[in-house]
């Protein structure tokens, strides 16, 4: 082997041309814990190493028997450069060390013996690598786990996949929407056919809850019984029992129109006072469907009606 005409740098100290001896009375010296010894015909060398405060450092030392070319930074002391482990201490004084040992000879002619010195303490000094960096890679933001109340065939479903957002439980009563819900979007959620016996341990952590509470008695199409119908005007409580239990970070409820002005606007108040109950800052608004891509698959005069009386507007 010939000798390296590019080395290894370092950051840590730079090697000099001469030894320098660190007179230990000025500096402080912190004992060795180890060396590791290289006994080569024509030349010695030694790299000493320490843990100082946790972290390791080292230093070495080489001299070359005919006594033309040695150099060293032993003692250790608390000016030495400082790693997170001993691997990477000894990899950067073995660099040094090569680099001051080409720095020493530099200019020289070596003779064979020398030659072959230099190249074994080369390859000696090879021998510590330098630990591998792992990479620390950033954990995978997590998905939001949402609970689709009264999911139906999955408008809600829908819309929080394309959020990104997976499915933590689905709850619907009628057994077609079940169906066909579950041939819309396989998977291995939790489902429940009736919110009454749907209890928050079945679902895990819920971080929205989403839910079309049924409309019909609140709605100008209905009877107006509100939360008097005996089927569905309580399920909105069955709700607010959930997102109650769950404590969601959020949710999105949906219903008709008219639950604004029903029983002279008494019914969202009741609504609103609940959830607020709950801790949760809650915001209405009426959304008009065409201007959500609805649009594009009606006829023109339904169309252009929508868009001169729809829009979205306060409750
Ligand atoms: C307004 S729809 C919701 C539609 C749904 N958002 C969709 O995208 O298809 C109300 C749904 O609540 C369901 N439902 C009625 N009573 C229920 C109950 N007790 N438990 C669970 N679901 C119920 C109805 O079958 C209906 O599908």
């Amino acid at each position: 082997m010939s000798r390296p005409s590019v080395l290894r740098t370092t950051t840590a100290k730079q090697a000099k041309s001469t030894a320098t001896a660190v007179p230990a009375s000025a500096v402080n010296v912190i004992p060795k814990q180890g060396e590791h010894l290289f006994d080569h015909d024509g030349v010695k060398a030694v790299i000493q190493f320490a843990q100082h405060n946790g972290q390791w450092i080292a230093e070495y030392r080489f001299r070359f028997r005919c006594g033309a070319f040695h150099a060293g930074t032993i003692p250790l002391t608390i000016n030495s450069e400082q790693h997170a482990n001993l691997q990477n201490a000894l990899h950067d004084a073995a660099c040094r060390m090569v680099q001051a040992m080409a720095t020493a000879t530099n200019g020289h002619r070596l003779n064979k013996r020398q030659q072959k010195a230099f190249d074994a303490l080369t390859v000696w000094a090879d021998q510590f690598k330098a630990a591998p960096t792992t990479v620390q890679s950033k954990p995978a933001p997590q998905s939001k786990r949402f609970l689709d109340l009264f999911s139906g065939v999955g408008g809600f479903h829908l819309a929080m996949k394309k959020t990104g957002a997976v499915c933590a439980g689905s709850v619907e009563l009628d057994t077609s929407a079940r169906k066909t819900y579950a041939e819309n979007f396989p998977g291995d959620y939790v489902t429940c056919d009736d919110i009454r016996k749907a209890v928050a341990s079945m679902f895990g952590k819920v971080d929205i809850v989403c839910g079309g509470f049924p409309c019909q008695s609140f709605s100008q199409a209905g009877d107006g019984e509100g939360f008097d119908h005996k089927d569905k005007g309580a399920l909105f409580f069955e709700t607010a029992r959930l997102i109650g239990d769950l404590a969601p970070e959020s949710f999105i409820l949906e219903n008709v129109e008219a639950l604004g002005s029903h029983d002279g606007g008494k019914t969202l108040d009741t609504i609103l006072d609940i959830l607020t109950d709950l801790g949760y800052a809650v915001q209405t608004c009426v959304l008009n469907s065409g201007e959500f891509g609805f649009l594009a698959n009606m006829d023109a005069d339904t169309a252009r009606d929508l868009r001169e009386h729809g829009g979205h507007r306060p409750l």
